[in-house]
């Protein structure tokens, strides 16, 4: 059997749990055969994913038939290890209720972080679970509109502890609740958003929860860092768009978890696509793929892709997260990304 036969073969076999295949991600170094041995050199980051892929190559049926001596071997080298930032290697636990706590990030802003982790907190609620949700966007606060609870404002318990809006299920804490309107602008240097994101987690009536979601602002910066700092982050979920503008900032984020020693539960591509509603054609308005291989170029998993959707934004803006909705196709994607977040933790 040629090489290029050979790639033909490898052409059916799929990166796990993705849709395509290991020639179509560029994932193969290198193939040799000579008479009945054959050596295959992969580049993969994740090193779960080389043994399932080490494995299927070596099973395919159609690649024993002809060598008896299968060699797969992976290129990339284990990660190096953490920068190791210091207090991020042992962060403080500032909220010890909590038994998960998951933070949304992503690199660049305006990607749907926010609508991710509102659904995803809603979604969790809706399986029985307790849960937090934390706007840790303090210069731009939007997790109150998306729940609905707008309108609110503070409110103080007898033991001087900040109670939470409730709204489907989810304690909901942000600075957009202690303004007195939603255009109110916070003109606050970094060192006093971080104070009033320590506050939150420290003097809010959250009681016991078993996951606290953290919206983040975009990008890589303080407020991400103290996150990582104060809290016993269970893990980070990375959202961007198909576009390389987004993927670009997102890599950095992804980065940036890792140095500072944060799992990665996974990547959540929104934006995919759009199927316009008369004809049902799919239109890749931002590229397509990109995220699962950027997940496969990472070693991370691939969480799912959301679509772009009129119904996904007008519900948002009007408070009610699509997961309430009897839409099943939309409810679908974000329950299939939770499912996978409950199922990795
Ligand atoms: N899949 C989608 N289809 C259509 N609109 C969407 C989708 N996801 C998010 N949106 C809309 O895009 C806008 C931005 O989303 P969102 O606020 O969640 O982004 P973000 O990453 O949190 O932004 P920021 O960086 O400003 O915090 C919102 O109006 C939201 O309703
Ligand atoms: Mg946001």
């Amino acid at each position: 059997m040629s090489e290029n036969q050979v790639t033909e073969v490898l052409k059916h076999i799929k990166y796990p749990n993705l849709e395509k295949s290991i020639i179509d991600l560029s994932l193969v170094d290198e193939i040799v055969s000579h008479e009945n041995s054959l050596n295959i050199s992969l580049k993969i980051v994740n090193t779960q994913a080389f043994e399932t892929l080490c494995d299927t190559i070596k099973n395919n049926t159609k690649l024993k038939e002809i060598f008896s001596n299968i060699n797969v071997t992976n290129k990339v080298q284990p990660p190096k290890k953490s920068l190791n930032y210091g207090s991020t290697q042992n962060p403080n636990n500032r909220a010890p209720y909590a038994k998960n706590i998951i933070a949304v990030s992503s690199g660049k802003g305006g990607v749907g972080k926010s609508t991710v982790a509102a659904n995803i907190a809603v979604s969790l609620a809706q399986d029985g679970y307790k849960v937090g949700i934390l706007d840790a966007d303090v210069y731009g606060p939007n997790i109150p509109r998306m729940l609905g609870v707008d309108g609110e404002s503070l409110k103080w318990s007898e033991n001087d502890k900040i109670i939470p809006s409730i709204n489907f299920g989810v304690k909901i804490m942000s600075v957009g609740l202690t303004t007195p309107r939603s255009d109110t602008p916070l003109v606050w240097r970094s060192s006093v958003a971080v104070s009033a994101l320590i506050q939150f987690l420290e003097d809010v009536d959250w009681g016991s929860l078993d996951y606290l979601v953290i919206d983040m602002p975009p990008g890589t910066g303080d407020v991400q860092l103290t996150m990582a700092q104060e809290l016993r982050l269970t893990c980070a979920i990375l959202v961007t768009t198909p576009q390389m503008a987004s993927i670009d900032d997102v890599s950095r984020a992804i980065m940036m978890f890792k140095d500072v020693g944060v799992p990665i539960c996974g990547l959540v591509e929104n934006m995919s696509y759009f199927i316009t509603p008369d004809t049902k054609q799919r239109y890749d308005i931002f590229g397509s793929g990109t995220g699962a291989k950027l997940s496969v170029d990472y070693g991370i998993n691939f969480l799912g892709e959301i679509p772009l959707s009129m119904d996904i934004r007008q519900n948002c803006d009007s408070g009610k997260p699509p997961v309430v909705l009897k839409d099943e196709v939309i409810r679908g994607y974000y329950k299939q990304i939770t499912n996978k977040i409950i199922k990795n933790n």
